[in-house]
């Protein structure tokens, strides 16, 4: 069978560290494998346009391999002239770049390796939380370049303990990151999800649900979005839903960039309708030099959190997310069933709950 594996490059680093799996260099680890069981491999990360290498190899592709963080977006025309194609894995978790309509038409399966990097996410979330409320990048800022003025700094510095935590989303790494806020001692933990947590996990960490989405971001000083993309989240955060979030709030977003309108949350950070806001995803990947998100503050000089996307591809990540990009191949080519966690499309359906009401 043709695999394609549409990978970042890594050059130098990735030449450096071999662990940095989900680079073009060290193509997920998969060659040795994929050639000793007679396969094609072909990784490359030209994705753009009508002669990319992805356009050109999609034709005679049986297997594509993609990640998030360097999207081949398999869109329906795309779709359309894969006329082998059978199997879409994502190395990583979040299979927005798909087409998942079109891919339940075509009968073509999309997999992810769920989990793999839920914990790094999760651990990132913290990070932006914390980063965001104690205004850590001014402060840094500071520091490198010579200054000391501490005023300017703890003017609009806080703590987290006493705070209303509020995630969007409470799959596994909306769960791990309210776990992880238990120890702040925060004033109220909420979430919002069409699905419920599990009563003891809910319980365990003491959130309250809540139904109503501008209800929800009324009552929290912290919203930390970890829904995946789909036609119910693209564009939720904009203009109308921000005038609902109370004055001053931080948004944190490791979820996808899309979910947030780009120029509505930058308009609300320079304007300090929202004190800060900070995430790896951005709507579009690699984010273009002039990007709002790059460039925006709050009107105190800090607020701006962001990151490439970098926080599901920590090196541990990326030993996860290789094995199990392998071992979904391994059950695909010997006829065993996946691990239902990992199936997002399965032959014609949509078998995860996470993709929308659908
Ligand atoms: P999950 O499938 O375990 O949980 C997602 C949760 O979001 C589900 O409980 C689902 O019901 C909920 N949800 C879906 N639509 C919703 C909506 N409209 N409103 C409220 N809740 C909604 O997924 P997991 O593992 O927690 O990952 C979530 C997302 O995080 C991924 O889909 C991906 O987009 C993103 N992600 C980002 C990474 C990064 O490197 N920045 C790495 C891994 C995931």
């Amino acid at each position: 069978m043709k695999v394609l594996a549409i990978l970042y490059n890594g050059f130098k680093a990735a030449k450096a560290e071999p662990r940095l799996l989900g680079t073009v260099e060290n193509e997920l680890g998969l060659r040795a494998y994929l050639e000793s069981q007679g396969h094609e491999y072909i990784v490359t990360s030209s994705k753009e346009g009508p002669d990319s290498d992805f356009q050109k190899h999609i034709a005679d592709t049986d297997i594509l391999i993609t990640t998030p963080f360097h999207p081949g977006y398999l869109t329906k025309e795309l779709m359309a002239k894969a006329k082998n194609l059978k199997v879409c894995v994502t190395a990583g978790v979040g299979s927005d770049h798909v087409d998942l309509n079109a891919a339940v038409e075509r009968k073509i399966q999309v997999l992810e390796v769920s989990g793999s990097n839920v914990v790094s996410v999760a651990e990132q979330v913290m990070m932006s939380i914390l980063l965001l409320v104690r205004n850590f990048v001014p402060a840094h800022e500071q520091a490198v370049s010579g200054n000391w003025q501490v005023s300017d700094i703890a003017r609009n510095a806080f703590d987290l303990e006493g705070k209303v935590v509020g995630t969007l989303g409470a799959g596994r790494i909306g769960h791990r990151v309210l776990q992880r806020l238990v120890p702040f001692n925060t004033k109220e933990l909420l979430y919002f999800d069409y699905k419920g947590l599990p009563k003891e996990a809910e319980q365990a960490v003491g959130a309250r649900r809540v139904e109503d989405l501008k209800e929800f971001v009324s009552q929290c000083d912290v919203v930390t979005v970890n829904a995946p993309l789909h036609e119910g989240t693209k564009g939720l955060i904009n203009k109308d839903l921000l005038q609902h979030f109370k004055p001053g709030a931080w948004l944190v977003n490791t979820a996808r960039g899309a979910i947030c309108n780009a120029d509505d949350v930058a308009a609300a950070v320079k304007s300090g309708q929202l004190r800060g806001y900070a995430g790896d995803v951005w709507n579009q990947q690699p984010a273009p030099a002039d990007h709002p998100w790059r460039s925006m503050r709050n009107p105190l000089g800090g607020g701006n959190g962001m990151t490439p996307h970098y926080s599901g591809t920590t090196l541990d990540a990326q030993t996860r997310y290789a094995e199990g990009t392998k071992q979904i191949l391994q059950n695909y080519f010997e006829g065993k069933p996946q691990d239902p966690g990992n199936v997002i499309v399965g032959v014609g359906k949509i078998e995860s709950a996470s993709y929308g009401q659908r």
